[in-house]
């Protein structure tokens, strides 16, 4: 009788014991069943995200945290031929470029600006400068600036660092987003 007994028990606990380690497995599991799916979702979105990055490079605005405008006063030799940048100068070929970030397009008095660029209108942004000056025939069709244009952002954005300096208040930066931040280190995290 007591063997049997014994042998109810042990059954017995064994049983619960399997139902217990059972729900301790299932809990495990259904935890990684919802964590799983998340962790692939936000690595295919930061994929995604650094792909994008990587195709179109990083934004002016991370470029421009980045360079010098020391660099840029390099670049903008390939500009002196037509430019002045000191304060009061004379218009060249080109107009003076005192002050041109933020400034008002085709808005030095004096000089002949093209139909085109008058009827641009608007300030000089940091897109804006950028977009003019990677090829300046395609932001204003027209414009009388006979220069091909700065393939590379890079130059581009170090050039435009050192003309926001050219002011007596140089405009304020524009703002990184921190996605991109984030997405760029991600993308250097891959590199390394
Ligand atoms: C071959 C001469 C020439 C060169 C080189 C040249 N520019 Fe110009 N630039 C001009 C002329 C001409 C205009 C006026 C364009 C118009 O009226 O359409 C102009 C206009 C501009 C404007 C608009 C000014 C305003 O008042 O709205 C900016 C900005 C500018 N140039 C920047 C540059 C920079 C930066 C470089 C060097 C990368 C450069 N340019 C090289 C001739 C030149």
């Amino acid at each position: 009788m007591n063997k049997i007994a014994l042998a109810v028990l042990l059954t017995l606990l064994v049983v619960i014991g399997i139902n217990n380690l059972g729900d301790i497995i299932f809990h495990e599991e259904t935890l990684e069943a919802n964590a799983y799916p998340i962790e692939v979702e936000m690595a295919a979105a930061d994929a995604g995200a650094a792909a994008e990055v990587e195709e179109k490079g990083p934004t002016l605005a991370a470029l421009l945290q980045d360079v010098s405008a020391e660099d840029g006063e390099k670049v903008f030799k390939k500009c002196k031929a037509c430019h002045t940048a000191d304060e009061g100068g004379k218009n060249g070929t080109g107009p003076n470029l005192w002050n041109i970030v933020g400034r008002e397009k085709a808005s030095v008095a004096g000089f002949g600006y093209s139909d085109a660029l008058v009827a641009k209108g608007g300030a000089w942004t940091y897109e804006d400068l950028d977009h003019f000056l990677t090829k300046p025939k395609d932001f204003v069709p027209g414009t009388k600036m006979a220069f091909a244009g700065l393939k590379k952002a890079e130059d581009r954005a170090e050039l435009i660092l050192y003309l926001r300096s050219l002011s007596a208040s140089p405009m304020g930066l524009p703002a990184v987003e921190e996605v991109t931040e984030a997405v760029e280190a991600a993308v250097e995290g891959e590199v390394q």
